[in-house]
């Protein structure tokens, strides 16, 4: 039975929500879009977050997410090479409408798909402490996380999520 809440109406929602979203690269004028939105996306100043380069040099492993013509989520990511061998997921952003509809997951997968075709053997990204959203996501796709004290210089510790590939 297909009753508002039950696991069965969950899937189907899911599966609406994915249907249809296309994950491709990144474009200018998606970047542009990106700067313009980023603040509004995060509910705060966050513009410094996307520093050109993830356009400009590591642009081959952003990917965009798109539906109906409509940019609403991003990933700007580095694969390090050996012995690193990690892929580094700098910044991600989903569009505040199309929340908890599997957009971001979705991103992580296809990164998570590049990086192991490309040789890498884990994921990582940081997220700054005391944010419940960025730790339930990492946690919720396997990641490993621990808040490490002065990560970031002092009195700056972060969340640090690991998921062996
Ligand atoms: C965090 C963020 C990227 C998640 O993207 P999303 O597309 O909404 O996440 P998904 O729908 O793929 O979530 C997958 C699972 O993660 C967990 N999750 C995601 N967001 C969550 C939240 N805010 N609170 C609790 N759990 C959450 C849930 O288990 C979810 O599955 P469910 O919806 O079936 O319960 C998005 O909320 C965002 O852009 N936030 C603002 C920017 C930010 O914080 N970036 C991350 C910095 S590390």
């Amino acid at each position: 039975m297909l009753r508002l809440g039950s696991p069965c109406f969950n899937v189907v929602f899911v599966l609406f929500a994915v249907w249809g979203m296309e994950i491709r690269g990144i474009t200018k004028v998606d970047y542009d879009y990106i700067i313009s939105v980023l603040d509004q996306w995060w509910g705060g100043p966050a513009g410094k977050r996307a520093d050109p380069m993830f356009f400009y040099e590591f642009g081959d492993h952003a990917l965009m997410a798109e539906r109906d013509g409509q940019l609403i989520g991003f990933l700007f990511g580095v694969m390090v090479p050996a012995p690193s061998a990690t892929g580094y997921v700098h910044l991600v952003g989903i569009h505040p409408d199309h929340r908890r509809r599997s957009v971001g997951k979705h991103l992580y997968e296809h990164f998570s798909e590049r990086c192991r075709a490309a040789g890498m053997k884990r994921i990582k990204s940081i997220a700054s402490a005391g944010h419940e959203g960025p730790v339930r996501f990492h946690q919720s796709m396997g990641f490993e996380s621990n808040e490490v004290a002065d990560y970031a210089g002092p009195g700056r510790s972060r969340v640090v999520f690991v998921k062996e590939l």
